[in-house]
């Protein structure tokens, strides 16, 4: 019976070894799972309007094709990401659903700005660098097609992460305006960059779970401390700052203390009252509205093959 399934289950995760689709699994942790799958999916896709943004507006060849090419990736990994919510046995159609009617979310990061050419570099390297914190942990999450899917991922990401630190290093050593305008973004990109790690540990709803189950392997607080320790080194050869006066090594605890970022901002740019929550809705239901007639003559193509008598 059910307890024997679970008692393998157990001894899998215990042993960390991979769940795979078709192994007996806890109905909560197959549906734990397509949450935070289908919501990666989500981010990658709304992901690509803030960056597309500037794509028309680069300031050199070199740029343009360097961040095409990045905003190409984030569509990438939204496929695979959907492909692996898929082996779990819920469908495209349904998942793409959710995020339109609001039950399923994407990433809070994705509803602020992007103000001038400095945030391009500001997300790859904050955005980004955050995503990478959150994404190698879950190449060994128990899992098996998030895993693989996240191996790819972390790859292409950390040219994403170095292009975004390349953008902000050229800017730094430009003029005094260039300057300037890396630090405004690095001004406006830092909390909200730390609050993309979720809620603290207190006021997490999935973590306990989650852990045990080997999803998740560090907990919220965890991840967002290993992101500020990485990023003070990086920000000072930057020669910029990070916009937080109380940040300081601690001897004692080996990180550096920081001011977290606003939770109850995190809470309502989650409940859809972001900057850009609307306009970013407003996109992905027009893109959806406009790709229609291509799903549909995927649909009939793939229907008349499968009616065809084979040779
Ligand atoms: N944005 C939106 N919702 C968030 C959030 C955020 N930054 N952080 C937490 N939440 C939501 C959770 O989804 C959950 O709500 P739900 O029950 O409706 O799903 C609630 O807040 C409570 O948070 P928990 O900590 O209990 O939730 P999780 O255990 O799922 O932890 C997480 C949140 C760390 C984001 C985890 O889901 C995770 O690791 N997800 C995979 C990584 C991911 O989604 N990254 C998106 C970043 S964008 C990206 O990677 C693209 C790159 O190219 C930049």
């Amino acid at each position: 019976g059910d307890n024997r399934l679970q008692g393998y289950f157990d001894a899998v995760i215990e042993a960390d070894q991979k769940i795979e689709p078709r192994d007996w699994m806890p109905e909560e942790y197959r549906r734990g799972l397509i949450r935070q799958i289908a919501q990666h999916a989500h981010s990658e896709i709304i992901g690509m309007q803030p960056e597309g943004n500037w794509i028309s507006r680069a300031p050199s060849l070199k740029r343009k094709a360097i961040l095409l090419a990045k905003v190409q990736d984030e569509a990438g990994h939204g496929l695979y990401l959907y492909a692996a919510a898929e082996t779990l046995g819920i469908s495209r159609e349904e998942l793409v659903g959710m995020l339109l009617n609001g039950r399923q979310k994407y990433s809070s990061i994705f509803n602020y700005p992007t103000l001038t050419w400095a945030d391009v570099g500001a997300v790859g390297w904050l955005v980004d660098g955050a995503a990478i914190v959150n994404q190698v942990p879950l190449c060994r999450c128990s899992y098996g097609p998030y895993a693989r899917a996240m191996i790819r991922i972390c790859k292409e990401e950390s040219f994403h992460q170095r292009q975004g630190y390349e953008i902000l290093y050229t800017l730094a050593q430009g003029t005094d305006s260039q300057k300037a305008m890396a630090q405004d973004a690095i001004n406006r990109w830092w909390y909200p960059s730390l609050a993309m790690f979720g809620p603290p540990d207190s006021d997490s709803t999935h973590s306990e779970r989650s852990m045990a189950w080997k999803i998740k392997r560090f907990s919220n607080d965890g991840l967002r401390q290993r992101f500020v320790d990485m990023c003070v080194q990086q920000a000072s050869v930057l020669g910029l700052e990070l916009p937080d006066p109380e940040l300081r090594w601690n001897a004692e605890r080996g990180h550096y203390d920081y001011t977290e970022p606003d939770y109850d901002e995190l809470m309502q740019v989650i409940k859809g009252n972001g900057p850009c929550n609307r306009q970013r809705m407003e996109h992905r239901r027009r893109a959806h509205e406009e790709g229609a007639w291509v799903r549909e003559a995927a649909a009939a193509y793939a229907a008349k093959r499968a009616a065809r008598v084979p040779e």
